[in-house]
């Protein structure tokens, strides 16, 4: 395959966070019971303005941590889903703490630091989102580095933000494998230059973006062999 060398010659891989290793549905699927059926469309709903509002901030100069984007996007989603309840709103933040992780993360990185291979976190998450959910996710071991989008204040896919992996990673953008399940943030970041395997769990058509991901895998557990060949 044309994408084995460039692939099997990178020094780290660095992962996206939301959707990618933890699951972003699994905060409204908690509380499920309390939405009445209308779960799966409050938490598409929760998901697509948390990202809008990202991208918008970001164009307008407007920039504001991750959670309060989030917390901004749960008050949007239950408004138009009609549910106004203050402690349900506080249990869905909550949860969104404790996110659960996708089941073969935990296997899958600890493959891949047996490679020797440095690994990271690079999210548009604040930094405590980060912190709570790599440590309910039992990862804090296993990761090198847990970089977030707040030390350069703005979002992806701004350069800025993948440019803060190759400084901290002391590496150039080629020799880093990231990867996410996010199509429009694997393009960014192929864009950037880094070396892209798109996670795309849900089965997407291809974003028409420029940057094109090197590979597309449906879950992370499929990695270590393209690293490898
Ligand atoms: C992140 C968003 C894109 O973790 O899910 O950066």
């Amino acid at each position: 395959m044309s994408h084995a060398g460039s692939l099997a010659e990178t020094r780290a891989c660095v992962f996206d966070a939301y959707g990618t290793l933890f699951d972003v549905h699994s905060a409204v699927r908690r509380h499920a019971g309390a939405l009445g059926g209308a779960g799966d469309s409050l938490s598409a709903t929760w998901r697509q303005k948390q990202l809008e509002w990202t991208w918008l901030r970001s164009l307008m100069g407007a920039h504001a941590d991750f959670w309060a984007v989030t917390a901004a996007a749960l008050d949007y989603a239950m408004e138009r889903h009609g549910h106004d309840s203050v402690d349900l709103r506080q249990r869905l933040l909550d949860a969104y703490l404790e996110l659960e992780p996708y089941p073969e993360v935990a296997d899958t990185l600890t493959q891949l630091r047996a490679t020797g291979r440095g690994l990271a976190v690079l999210s548009n998450g604040a930094p405590s989102m980060l912190a709570a959910a790599v440590a309910n996710a039992g990862l804090q071991q296993t990761l090198d580095h847990v970089l977030s989008v707040e030390e350069v204040g703005i979002y992806k896919p701004d350069a800025r933000v993948y440019q803060l992996a190759c400084d901290r990673l002391g590496l150039p953008p080629s020799a880093i494998c990231f990867l996410s399940s996010n199509g429009w943030d694997a393009h960014g970041a192929a864009h950037f230059g880094f070396q892209v395997v798109w996670i795309n769990r849900f089965d997407q058509p291809a974003e028409r973006l420029p940057g094109r991901p090197l590979a597309v895998i449906r879950t992370l557990d499929a990695l270590p062999p393209l690293l490898a060949a």
